[in-house]
């Protein structure tokens, strides 16, 4: 079978799903070069900055790193921006969304709200509420993205940092992106 022959779900057949299924399986396992490429694109995005998109990502996951923090943090931190090119008014949450089948719920609660807890930095310049974060007070992982934004964020614009090349992460991005590492859920989400 080279393609399902129905052209309506409804009409497909168990093995038509199976051999879908495996074709997808073949599909994802080329996850981690999709992520790789894009985050190559993060070296082209929003200016301004002393440093890119793509050197903020690296000097985060590099800060994560030296700070020995899991390797699932690392990655995560590497990507944690890399909604800013197609999502940029809801980029915490489309990484986020990446992440989740591949990390722990307090991993993707952190850099869902990651954008929210970094407002603390610059809302109030802007007439916008730096404390909106509060909301989350009692929230048993609110410490924690606080000390992500304040550690791992908030401080990743040094042009002078010795960041590590994204060549650097690379296994680790391969390893956390394995489709064997994956949670299930995405099969009731996927079409
Ligand atoms: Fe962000
Ligand atoms: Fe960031």
């Amino acid at each position: 079978m080279e393609v399902v022959g129905f052209k309506r779900m409804a009409d497909g057949s168990r093995e038509d799903y199976e051999f879908l299924g495996e074709m997808e399986r073949k599909f994802v396992d080329g996850l981690p070069d999709r992520i790789l490429t894009q985050l190559r694109l993060l070296s082209e995005s929003f200016s301004g900055y002393p440093v890119s998109r793509l050197e903020h990502s690296l000097q985060s996951a590099t800060r994560a790193h030296r700070a020995e923090e899991t390797e699932e943090m690392v990655v995560a931190a590497l990507v944690h921006d890399i909604g800013d090119v197609l999502a940029p008014m809801s980029h915490s949450e489309m990484a986020a969304s990446i992440l989740r089948p591949f990390v722990s719920e307090k991993t993707y609660w952190i850099i869902k709200y990651h954008g929210l807890f970094q407002m603390y930095y610059y809302a109030h310049h802007l007439g916008g509420d730096r404390n909106a974060r509060a909301r989350f007070a009692e929230h048993r992982w609110y410490n924690d993205a606080v000390r992500f934004c304040e550690e791992y964020d908030q401080n990743c614009f040094d042009p002078e940092y010795d960041s590590e090349p994204l060549e650097f992460f690379e296994p680790m991005l391969r390893r956390l992106f394995r489709h064997e590492n994956a949670s299930d859920d995405n099969m009731v989400s996927r079409v």
